[in-house]
């Protein structure tokens, strides 16, 4: 548990969770994550948002160590969602009169874990509250990333609570701002973050970006990662940027392979890619690479060719899985390529065609598909296809 004062009666109260294996049971966290609560101390006392619910007992210590015993009166929910809400019912009990603060679309989502607690102050956009000398201000940004969560400002200090916006996986390893780490080495994470959690949202995102545009923020405090107070900018640029589908020139070539056939296919594409230029080349098999990693690097780069074996008459199970999140995220702007291998009875790439329909990217090239081992007609097929990948890459995108 890490408590440490940000500015002048204002606490991060934060906890690095290095057990959890899946964020949301769902997402690889080999460095962990941090979840970040705030505290501010003033004639009132707000804490803004919680904690996930296995850090309740210190994370009660520690409100107790830094307000000497004082009830808190308010509670700010950001966001509803438990990795920050888990703590909601400990603290009501704690402080039975505290109120909670949040929106239209937030005290629907309370009522489904704490229907009892009357007290609430329901704000709007552009809504401030005083705690004495900070002023709290309050503004929504619906869907990053989910119905009700909105950013709180306190004017007096300029500092953004940005809920899950501009957080990132990783915990803080003794460094808690933004100046006191290596931001570079914690970017991979942060965008895997972004792109796993929030990535759906990008328009969201878009917008959002451009709500706070006008507000002066000299420190961003969001509920995972660094509080950035010396460069806000920085993490504010890279969700601006993986956020408006503008990806690299390189390309992601993803295959599932039960015996090394559809494999060898992947290989001979990478190989030609690289002949040509392309220096940005990920290969990925999806039996061993986690989708978290695969949808990461896709929305970095603008090619995704993919490939898949018939299984059962239809896609490998590893690759189906892949092609659902992909959708489910709905990336934009890309370009696709398909092969895969007939096996004994096709149906991988009669449905990577069928994939091609719906998620309505730019088809390069032609799908090639082979009949067990690799021949030299079905080699010629896939350098074609490199090559129409190449093509439209170094057509129309600016190298990364
Ligand atoms: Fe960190 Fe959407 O909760």
């Amino acid at each position: 548990m890490q408590i440490v004062n940000i500015k002048e009666n204002i606490f991060f109260l934060g906890y690095n969770d290095r057990r959890t294996h899946l964020f949301e049971n769902l997402w690889p966290i080999p460095f962990g994550i941090s979840y970040n609560s705030y505290l501010i101390v003033d004639e009132k006392i707000a804490l803004i948002d919680t904690v996930e619910r296995s850090f309740i007992t210190e994370f009660l210590d520690s409100i107790e160590e830094k307000t000497g015993g004082r009830p808190v009166d308010y509670l700010v929910i950001n966001h509803m969602e438990r990795d920050h809400s888990g703590a909601l019912k400990a603290v009501i009990s704690k402080y039975p009169e505290i109120t909670l603060v949040g929106n239209n679309k937030t005290f629907p989502l309370v009522e489904n874990f704490c229907p009892d607690h009357s007290r609430r102050l329901t704000v709007k956009d552009g809504d401030t509250l005083s705690l004495g000398k900070h002023n709290l201000q309050f503004q929504t940004i619906p869907m990053v990333h989910w119905p009700e969560t909105m950013v709180t400002f306190e004017e007096t200090n300029k500092i953004l609570f940005s809920g899950d916006a501009f957080g990132g996986y990783g915990t803080l390893d003794g460094g808690i701002f933004d100046d006191e780490i290596n931001t570079d080495s914690i970017k991979e994470e942060t965008m895997r973050y972004f792109t796993n959690i929030v990535g759906k949202y990008c328009p969201h995102t878009q917008r959002a970006i451009k709500k706070l545009a006008p507000f002066e923020i000299s420190v961003i405090a969001p509920t995972h990662g660094p509080v950035w107070r010396t460069d806000p900018g920085k993490v504010v640029g890279w969700y601006d940027k993986w956020s408006s589908y503008e990806p690299e020139a390189g390309v992601v070539i993803a295959y599932g392979s039960m015996y090394g056939h559809t494999q060898a296919m992947a290989e001979v594409i990478a190989r030609r890619l690289a002949e040509r230029g392309l220096k940005n080349i990920k290969v990925y098999d999806a039996s061993k690479t986690h989708i978290s990693y695969i949808l990461n690097d896709i929305f970095k780069y603008k090619g995704f060719i993919v490939g898949s074996p018939a299984y059962n008459n239809s896609l490998f199970p590893t690759v189906e899985s892949l092609l659902t999140a992909v959708e489910h995220v709905s990336v934009k702007n890309h370009l696709l390529g398909i092969f895969g291998n007939y096996s004994w009875s096709g149906g991988g790439v009669k449905n990577l065609k069928l994939f091609a329909e719906k998620i309505k990217w730019e088809l390069v090239g032609e799908a090639v598909e082979e009949k067990g081992a690799l021949k030299a007609d079905i080699i010629e097929q896939l350098v074609l296809l490199a090559d129409a990948m190449a093509d439209r890459l170094q057509g129309t995108v600016i190298p990364g």
